[in-house]
């Protein structure tokens, strides 16, 4: 597709949707209010819509998923679409066949719409840039760059626990230099005028340059924590950790991790988030993750939602 922006149609509209960076506050806000419509499918006896009837959606995970993977199938199954998963260990990519290849072959079987998480940042750009116009490209997180459905699902959850973003003190506390989710979190809550947003973590795991994007760097969790309506957790990111980065775990936990009497000195109606997966005793404790200020779970809910409004956004809006 080739306009001249990489994410919107000619009328402005939501054609892929490849990072919320650079993504207009009311197109932000479509995609919420749409997802708000799907929250209580899960509840329905019938939870079926026609809305995206003999499309097909391709699955294209390169990377390992739980979450993202099986909610964007639910979300597809729901819209009453066809979706394939692409067993990325058994396919042809094992074979040295190039992602371009991949996806010729894939779009000569008339998809509709690929969900792609790669390793490589910016692998859903080349495919975004190289498929024909009715064709859809939705990325479910890239490299370290992106991962804009996990920031919408996060945006719908404060939303629902606290809906006036302007008001809002945002701590995003620990691997903050690996993780898409943050990239993905910071993008929305400025761009949805979070007034205060804090990157908490050791200088070795937080960006310095984030300070450009407004954002409050601290390395004392304390200061982080103090006051937070809004406590987002990130995972440790060992797969991604070239060493020397981190002592240890052990040091990470007794640095960072969040305890329940680290909760204490955010506020009282704090909410506790974490995208997943969790590393118990690491990053945060049982007790907290389990506890009654935790939305782990509603995020994961709300992530079907989201995923819903998308597909049928991009789906039904016209080249
Ligand atoms: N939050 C998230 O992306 O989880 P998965 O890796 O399980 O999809």
């Amino acid at each position: 597709m080739q306009y001249a922006h990489p994410q919107l149609n000619r009328h402005g509209e939501l054609h892929h949707l490849l990072s919320i960076e650079g993504l207009p506050r009311d197109v932000l806000l479509h995609i919420m209010d749409t997802a708000q419509g799907f929250v209580s499918f899960g509840d329905r006896d019938v939870k079926k819509v026609p809305l995206l009837r003999g499309k097909s959606v391709f699955n294209l995970f390169f990377e390992n998923s739980t979450r993202t993977r099986t909610t964007f199938e639910i979300a597809a199954k729901r819209l009453s679409a066809d979706i394939f998963n692409l067993d990325i260990q058994r396919s042809s990519t094992a074979k040295g066949e190039s992602l371009l290849d991949t996806i010729a072959n894939l779009e000569a079987m008339d998809a509709d719409i690929f969900v792609v998480r790669h390793s490589e940042s910016g692998a859903p750009f080349l495919i975004a840039r190289h498929t024909p116009d009715h064709v859809h490209v939705v990325n479910a997180g890239d490299g370290r760059h992106a991962h804009p459905t996990q920031g919408l699902l996060d945006m719908m959850t404060i939303r629902h626990y606290k809906p006036a973003f302007t008001a809002l003190t945002v701590a995003i506390v620990g691997d903050i230099v690996h993780s898409r989710v943050a990239r993905s979190a910071i993008h929305a809550l400025t761009t949805l005028g979070v007034p205060e947003v804090r990157a908490v973590g050791p200088k070795t795991l937080v960006p310095g340059d984030l300070r450009s994007m407004g954002v409050r760097i601290c390395h004392d969790i304390s200061e982080g924590l103090r006051g937070a309506d809004v406590v987002m957790m990130l995972r440790l990111q060992n797969e991604r950790m070239a060493g020397g980065l981190l002592p240890s775990a052990s040091e990470f936990n007794m640095m960072y991790g969040l305890t329940a009497e680290r909760l204490r000195l955010a506020r009282d109606d704090a909410i506790v988030m974490h995208p997943g997966p969790i590393n118990r005793g690491v990053e945060i404790d049982s007790a907290v993750a389990d506890g009654p200020q935790s939305v782990i779970l509603p995020q994961v809910r709300f992530g079907i939602a989201v995923r819903m409004a998308v597909l049928s956004i991009v789906a039904n809006n016209a080249a």
